[in-house]
């Protein structure tokens, strides 16, 4: 395997060390291998359902799962616990305003609340929301306000070797086809996210986010962007866009957001803080007091959210920090090293490597498991037997079954992400990744089916069960 130098300068790389030093540790461990079989076993063959405890390298999520800084846990002390008007509450306020341009913000404990609130006060039932690519909890809030979530990526986000740099795009053909078919007062919002989750943390082009807002605009239809990472997508498009290559982050940041009449943020993501979120509409105030009413049931008093005050000032400072050069070059370029290690080790990823992860094609892993059994979810059990590794499965057992038939949904991709936690792991340990790919490269034979045993009607992949078929 390549040391990180000589991959750095494969890659034409000069360096791309961490930005930071430890200041404090937390000490991890590989169990041997027949206590990772029964872990497994008793897991149900659900990564979900392990003990962090069991796992050595920890790829389930980079959500909530990110390295605070020094500066917020500083933050964390300066917390204003007060019920109503806590300053921490001004202090976030102030912050997306300088770096998003949205005057008034609420707090959520954590993305889906805002998908909740937003949902339940936009949609009427048998409304379309159209978005690029769902993911989970996003389709199910529309769906449990009576939308129906209708997909409008672009046809490459489906297609695992296509190079298109921004993959995450919409298909204006699919969207204003969808517009025609159910006309525009069936239209509850447009909804659009950057990066693109389930796509595989693959960015959209600033270009792409001007149409659609156009095409919103023309139609008297609000846009929302799902900003859980946004950091990331501005760098791709800085990276890769005709006009962008010297533009500074943060003026990246404040176009792409412009554009939009509504941001949803899990904080967990790309404001690096362990729990929390926020939702933030523009000129529309009676809309904005609604989801206010709404949020004082289900999430709290507007000013927390659901969220401590140290919350709050951790995501305050977290949201500034995100967009430091240093930080995102190292980010991206992390991600982009593990998929190359997973590669050189024989592994089959989607590409091009996105934002936040690296997603293995367990259907060409694995080419003898049928979907019906799950090839996905057993890779994720046999990276955990190799190396103590955990990643999640995306493919037919998150994609749950349709509401209406009660079948299985057949993911058109089988997938298993790698995500990385932000500032958590070296490189070095990152190969560890690479080396519970080669086992299974080495003998994907050994690999088996799964069948379900028990699931939950609904979010299904967080708690199902399985058993190895046979
Ligand atoms: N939107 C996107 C694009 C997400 O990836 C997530 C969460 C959410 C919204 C919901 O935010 O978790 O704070 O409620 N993604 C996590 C993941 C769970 O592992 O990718 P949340």
């Amino acid at each position: 395997m390549h040391t990180p130098q000589t991959m750095g300068q494969q890659f034409g790389r000069r360096s791309w060390a961490e930005p930071w030093k430890i200041k404090m540790v937390e000490p991890i461990r590989q169990i041997p291998a027949p206590e990772r079989r029964q872990a497994l076993q008793d897991a149900g063959y659900n990564t979900f359902l392990l003990r962090s405890e069991d796992v050595y390298i920890d790829l389930l999520t980079d959500s909530g799962t990110g390295a605070m800084s020094d500066r917020q846990w500083a933050g964390m002390m300066l917390g204003d616990e007060a019920y109503a008007g806590s300053r921490s509450f001004f202090r976030l306020e102030a912050a997306v305003r300088q770096h998003y341009g949205y005057a008034d913000i609420l707090p959520v404990h954590q993305g889906r609340g805002a998908e909740h609130l937003l949902s339940q006060c936009a949609i009427r039932k048998g409304q379309y929301v159209p978005g690029n690519m769902y993911f989970t909890t996003t389709r199910l809030h529309q769906e449990l306000a009576g939308g129906i979530f209708e997909d409008v990526i672009g046809d490459a986000a489906h297609d695992t070797g296509n190079q298109h740099p921004f993959k995450g795009n919409v298909d204006l053909h699919k969207l204003e086809a969808l517009i025609q078919r159910v006309g525009a007062q069936q239209i509850a919002y447009l909804s659009l996210a950057a990066t693109v989750n389930m796509a595989g943390g693959q960015p959209v082009s600033m270009a792409n986010i001007r149409e659609v807002a156009r095409i919103a605009r023309e139609h008297d239809k609000k846009l929302v962007l799902d900003i859980a990472r946004f950091a990331e997508n501005a760098w791709f498009i800085r990276e890769r866009e005709e006009g962008y290559a010297d533009k500074p982050l943060p003026d990246i940041v404040r176009e792409m957001l412009s554009e939009a009449d509504g941001v949803l943020m899990s904080a967990k993501k790309d404001a690096i803080a362990n729990i929390g979120g926020f939702a933030a509409i523009r000129e529309d105030e009676v809309f904005f007091k609604r989801l206010q009413a709404r949020g004082i049931v289900f999430e709290g008093f507007p000013t927390y959210g659901g969220l401590a005050g140290r919350d709050l000032e951790a995501i305050a400072v977290g949201l500034r920090e995100v967009l430091g050069e240093d930080y995102l070059r190292h980010r991206i370029e992390q991600v982009a090293y593990l998929g190359a290690v997973l590669e050189e080790q024989g592994a089959a990823i989607l590409k091009p490597v996105g934002g936040h992860a690296v997603y293995l094609n367990a259907g060409r892993m694995l080419p003898d498991i049928p979907a019906a059994q799950f090839p996905a979810q057993a890779l994720t059990g046999a990276l955990y037997l190799a190396g103590g590794v955990r990643g999640v499965e995306i493919g037919s057992v998150m994609a749950g079954r349709d509401p209406a038939t009660g079948e299985n949904r057949v993911a058109p991709l089988e997938l298993v992400r790698l995500a990385v936690p932000r500032r958590v792991y070296s490189s070095r340990q990152l190969e560890q990744a690479g080396d519970a790919a080669a086992e299974v490269v080495a003998d994907p034979g050994s690999v088996r089916g799964l069948e379900l045993t028990t699931e939950a009607p609904v979010l299904r992949h967080f708690t199902a069960r399985f058993r190895p078929v046979g």
